[in-house]
This record gives C-alpha cells, sequence and structure tokens, in this order.
C-alpha cells in the first residue's frame, strides 16, 4: 500500500485529546530528560545537539519586502529523532515576531510533524503552540521535582506571557509545596488574567510585584521567560539561600552568580552548539541573544570567565548519575534552551491519544505515487 497520508491535529482536537494535560506533560518530559541522559535521540548537525537552524533577518531591507531584525523576530526548525519507546523523527517548524501582539497573535506560530523514521512518512502534522507551551513550562517543572529545596513554597515569575503560565503550572506539579507567586511583568496589565488562570488551575496565589527584586527576593524557585529586548536583571543578593533559578528565557546576571552556585542545563551540548553557531554569525556571540536562554552565561564561557566543564545535566539527574541538589543552602541555576526531542514526546503521545479517541482530519498526500 503506497498511500501516504497523515492526521491533520488543530488546536481544538488537541484540547480534547489532553494537550492541557500538565501532570502527564511533565511525566513524559522527564521520560524524555531519562533518554537524553542514556543518549538515545540525535538532533540536527554534525555534532547532533543543534537546537535548530534558525533564519537571522538583516538589519536592513535588502530587497523589497525582505523581512528585516527585530524582537523576537526569527524563524526556526528544529528537527530529532528520538528513540526510546518513541522511534520517530520530527520537526517543530516556527516564526516568532514580537509585534505579533499588535496583530492579537502571540509572538509565535508553531506547526508540528511527526515522521516515520524509517520512510519519512510525515504521519501527523499538528499544530505546535499549546504543544510546545506545555512541554517548555515541563521542563522547569521536572527541574523543580528534582532540584528544588524540601519545602519550598514560594515562586518569583519574571515575565507574565504565555510560556511563563506554563513554567509556574508545571513547577507547582513537579513541586506540590508551592503556595504563593510574585509575579513582575513590565506590562502590569498581564496581572489578572495570569493569577486568575494560575489560581483555577493549580490554587495558588499570585501577588503582583511592582518589582523583579520585590518578584525574587521571596522565592524559593525562580522562573524567568520574557520576551524582547531588555532582559531583565537579576543581582545576586536578591536570590535567596537554597532557590532554584530556571531561565527558560535570558536574565542579565553577573559571572559570580553562576560561579558561586551550580549550574545545571538541559542539556549543556545543544548549549555548546550555540556558542558555535554565535562564532560563525557577524554579530558573534551576541547574535545568541534572540534564541539563546543561556546568553549571558554563553558569553563568560566564550571569553573563559566561566568553566563550563563544571556545568551538568538534568537527564544525568534525573538517571541517579548525578547527585542534584546537595542541601537546602544550595542555589541551583537552570538553564534550558528548549529542545525538540520534547515537542516530539510530547506531540506523540497526543497523536496516539487522538487515533485511540477517533480525533483529527485525516488528509491524504496521495494514494499512490505519481513519480516513484
Ligand atoms: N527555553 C525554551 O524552551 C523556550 C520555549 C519557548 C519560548 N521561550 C522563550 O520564552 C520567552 C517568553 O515567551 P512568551 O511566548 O511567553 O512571550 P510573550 O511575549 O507572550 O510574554 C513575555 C512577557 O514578558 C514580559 N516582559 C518583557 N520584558 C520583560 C522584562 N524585562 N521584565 C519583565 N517582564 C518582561 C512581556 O510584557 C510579556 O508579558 C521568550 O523569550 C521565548 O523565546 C523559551
Amino acid at each position: 500500500m503506497a498511500e501516504v497520508k497523515s492526521l491533520l491535529l488543530s488546536q481544538a482536537d488537541l484540547i480534547k485529546t489532553g494537550v492541557l494535560d500538565m501532570p502527564k506533560c511533565v511525566d513524559v518530559i522527564e521520560e524524555v530528560f531519562s533518554l537524553l541522559g542514556k543518549g538515545d535521540y540525535i538532533m540536527g548537525g554534525p555534532k547532533e545537539n543543534e537546537h535548530g537552524q534558525m533564519i537571522f533577518f538583516p538589519e536592513e531591507e535588502r530587497f523589497p519586502g525582505m523581512p528585516v531584525a527585530g524582537p523576537d523576530r526569527r524563524f526556526m526548525a528544529m528537527i530529532a529523532y528520538l528513540g526510546g519507546r518513541y522511534k520517530v523523527c520530527g520537526e517543530k517548524w516556527y516564526g516568532s515576531n514580537l509585534k505579533n501582539h499588535e496583530k492579537g497573535l502571540p509572538r509565535s506560530i508553531l506547526t508540528i510533524i511527526l515522521n516515520d523514521a524509517d520512510t519519512g512518512v510525515p504521519f501527523t502534522i499538528m499544530s505546535g503552540n499549546l504543544i510546545s507551551a506545555m512541554r517548555t513550562g515541563a521542563v522547569p517543572g521536572v527541574a523543580a521535582r528534582y532540584l528544588s529545596r524540601s519545602g519550598a513554597k514560594v515562586v518569583g515569575v519574571i515575565g507574565g506571557g504565555v510560556i511563563n503560565r506554563a513554567c509556574l503550572w508545571a513547577i507547582y506539579i513537579g513541586c506540590p509545596t508551592i503556595k504563593e507567586a510574585y509575579l513582575f511583568d513590565v506590562n502590569p496589565n498581564k496581572y489578572e488574567d495570569f493569577a486568575r488562570e494560575i489560581k483555577e488551575k493549580t490554587g495558588i496565589q499570585v501577588h503582583y510585584a511592582n518589582s523583579i527584586e520585590n518578584a525574587v527576593r521571596p522565592a524559593d524557585v525562580i522562573t524567568v521567560a520574557t520576551s524582547g529586548e531588555v532582559f531583565p536583571r537579576i543581582e545576586k543578593e536578591w536570590i535567596k539561600r537554597g532557590c532554584l533559578v530556571t531561565l527558560t528565557s535570558a536574565a542579565d546576571m553577573d559571572l559570580e552568580c553562576f560561579t558561586e552556585n551550580t549550574v545545571i542545563a538541559d542539556n549543556w551540548k545543544m548549549h555548546q552548539a550555540f556558542i558555535a553557531d554565535g562564532k560563525e554569525h557577524p554579530k558573534g556571540i551576541d547574535a545568541l541573544a534572540v534564541v539563546a536562554p543561556s546568553f549571558f552565561l554563553l558569553k563568560y564561557v566564550d571569553v573563559g570567565l566561566y568553566d563550563a566543564s563544571r556545568i551538568r545535566n538534568l537527564g544525568d539527574v534525573v538517571n541517579g548519575d548525578d547527585h542534584g541538589r546537595r542541601n537546602d543552602d544550595e542555589i541551583i541555576i537552570l538553564v534550558t534552551g528548549g529542545m525538540p526531542v520534547h515537542d516530539i514526546a510530547w506531540s506523540y503521545h497526543l497523536y496516539e491519544k487522538a487515533k485511540d479517541m477517533g480525533i483529527g482530519t485525516e488528509f491524504v498526500f496521495f494514494d499512490k505515487p505519481y513519480w516513484k
């Protein structure tokens, strides 16, 4: 049978299928960290650890209509093979532009394709926004499960957008002793909806913090996910002993924040690949500001101020090959750049459920190949 068909899954289909099941998502993402720790995956590039292939837009319009650089403006193809019980290839493909908000659109718009790893058949194509937001949040969720201090109660939330909703929700799943959160967003209008949704989903009381400092100081766990060109500045004195700081987007932090504390990465090899990409860009490492949440750390590593051999990986902690947190005083900084293996795992889980539930629309690419 030479038919090639795909199951199309819209956002509405995925909601019926359980895309918003955060406890399950955190478990699935934890399983992916275990596979990462064992090495049962391949991402793009010769070193098998590229975050993705990005279109960097030029500063000036070279031809009429050619896009130019702007805040959070990029296109990115994120590709991977994931082993374990998955054994599929997949891609998340997205465009991001902060100006989308002016059109009532989310900052980024994402599509996920999963392919049979032997034949390349694209057996499902789906809306990627919720999948991506959920899997992104689930990473600090897994980190909170393994690395937060015992009895952690308060989360400092920097940025009240789409991604940090998912992060805070997942942190609560990973660390159910959380009771309160302090949100700082440069746009205070973000507070009300954010607080209401989080209260509904988790029972956590979210307060508005009128500065980054006021969100950071009381926090046992910090989650940073802001967009745009002004990175939140976090002073090391503000960070409480025992805090877990999760950087889903970049925070401007001094070298000592990293040298005096423990750094754990989602996959340090991917961050090394960011550095290699930066070196090939005319703007150098600074070009990574638009894509790498580890940006400030990468700058220190690049100029030899930080010894990257100290950085450990969350997959090793999950597998018990690394000790994780040592005591309730240790400050741990998690850098997470986002990986296509996470998109593949969560979307594959949903695809299997959609098939069982009879959800989605079948699209036939061809019933028999015109040429072969
Ligand atoms: N690591 C990953 O896996 C991953 C995945 C997806 C997105 N991201 C990153 O997460 C970030 C947030 O994405 P989003 O979709 O939620 O964006 P968004 O635009 O929906 O929300 C970002 C929020 O940050 C606020 N903000 C901007 N600058 C701020 C500052 N200096 N201090 C406090 N608040 C500030 C904005 O007002 C906005 O409410 C982006 O940088 C994105 O690239 C990371």
